[in-house]
Formats: structure tokens, sequence, C-alpha cells
């Protein structure tokens, strides 16, 4: 059998709705929220701020924590509240696909710290985490290279698709999920992980899926940024399209 039709009707390159904001909670030195299809997550980020335990400070530059959480009912399982391997591990993978774009040079011995939360749940989760981490982070004036985007690509049957739902990454005759996120004008890959089998030039197609659905995920996250500031200031205008 061969996955024809998507299940939910999108072409194979086709990335589902995405709707992103700057700016959603004022408390946060910064925030954001992205949205892709049924998939949303919130950002909030604090810092840089002192960073305690003291034993973990780095006196030449500020380090940065994330911590990503899934609410329970964000599933249609509920999921058990708190800590658990798969966020350790999605933790490390944000902190790694976002550090090349960040400059903490400047704020030694602090923390910036970044609350994900995801609030709704239908596949490619972290991927959305690293898309609102990543304008919450810009929203922070925290110093930055780049913006970062990132979608999850894969294998779904036969068929190399973008952006894979819950069903698809379910399907019955196997799916291949391949977070990627790609710095913004550098096009570097920041993040790569595989969840199953490909070959070789299936994992460079994919590969090339996900460098194209980055591109309309930046124009995304830029044009939330420019709404943010919208008529303020030019020097957000000179670095968005230097
Ligand atoms: O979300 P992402 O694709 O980055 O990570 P995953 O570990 O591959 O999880 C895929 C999807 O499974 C999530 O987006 C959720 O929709 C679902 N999931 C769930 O229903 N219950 C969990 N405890 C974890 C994930």
């Amino acid at each position: 059998m061969s996955y024809t039709k998507r299940f939910d009707g999108r072409k194979f390159d086709e990335i589902r709705k995405m709707e992103a904001k700057v700016g959603v909670i004022p408390r946060a030195d910064g925030s954001a929220t992205f949205k892709i299809g049924d998939t949303i997550a919130t950002v909030a980020v604090y810092g840089p701020r002192s960073m305690f335990p003291r034993f973990l400070q780095n006196p030449e530059k500020g380090v940065l924590r994330c911590y990503y959480d899934m609410i329970s009912f964000s599933v249609t399982e509920r999921k058990r509240p708190g800590p658990s391997r798969r966020s350790t591990e999605i933790n490390l993978v944000t902190e790694k696909s976002l550090l090349p774009v960040l400059d903490l040079t400047q704020f030694p011995n602090t923390a910036v710290d970044v609350y994900i939360q995801i609030t709704q749940a239908n596949a490619g989760t972290r991927c959305a985490g690293i898309c609102a981490a990543s304008l919450a982070l810009a929203h922070a004036g925290i110093p930055m290279k780049d913006l970062v985007a990132a979608i999850s690509v894969g294998k779904v049957s036969d068929k190399i698709i973008i952006d894979l739902d819950k069903k698809e990454e379910d399907h019955k005759e196997g799916a291949t999920d391949i977070p990627l996120a790609f710095t913004g004008r550098g096009k570097q890959i920041s993040l790569l992980q595989l969840d199953g089998e490909v070959t070789k030039d299936e994992l460079i197609k994919a590969i090339e899926l996900g460098r194209n659905g980055c591109e309309e995920i930046l124009k995304v996250q830029k044009k939330a940024l420019q709404d943010y500031y919208k008529g303020e200031i030019r020097w957000m205008e000179i670095i968005l399209n230097p």
C-alpha cells in the first residue's frame, strides 16, 4: 500500500496553518506563541537574571536553560504532570538548537530561563516550542545573530512529507519522524533528530523539504516581530532584512 492522499488533505510539501504572536505574557521579559495546526506552544523568557544555584554559573557567559512541558490535557490521553525523560531530552535539544544564534557573552554568571508550555499537542511540539522560543528570546532583547525556525519532516508509508500530524506519526505502515531546525539567514542545521528509518537519499530529500518549510516559518516569525514593533523602530527592519 502507498500513502497517496494525506489524512487532512494537505499536499505532501504543505505545512499546517501557522500563527505567531509576540508579547503575549506581560510579566515576562520576552514571550511568544507559535501555533501550527492544532499544536500550540507558548513561551515565556525570564532573564538574563542571577543564576542559582551559584555553582552552575559560568563566569564567561550567560547560561540558557529551557524548560519544556506539555500540560496534562494538551493530549487525548492525559499526560502525567511534571518532568519526564522525554521533557529532559526536549530541553537539551531545544537548548542546542537555539545556542548557535545566541550571544550570551555580555551576561556572565546569569541564566536565561525559557519556559515552553505546550497547551495543545498534535505532533511537532518540540519544533513549535523552538519557533516560539526563538521569537520570545528576540522579544526579550537577547543579542541574537539569527532567528531559528523548526519543523518536523519524515516518511509516512512510502512518502517523504513535511509537518507530520499525530495520525501520520501513528500510520499503520510506519512513520519516520525527523525534527529539524534551521538558522534563519545562516541556513545552518541546529537540530536534526531521527526516529525511524530512511535511506540516505530520502534523508537528503527530507532535509530539503524541511529547509523550504523553515523559510515559510521564518516569514511568519518575522511578521510577528514586525507586527509587534509596527511603526516603532526601524532597526528591527534592518536586522530582519539586512
Ligand atoms: O511533539 P513532538 O513530535 O516533538 O514529540 P514526540 O515525542 O514525537 O510526540 C509526538 C506527539 O505524540 C506529540 O506531539 C503529542 O501529540 C503526542 N504525545 C502524547 O499524546 N502523549 C505524550 N505523553 C507525549 C506525546
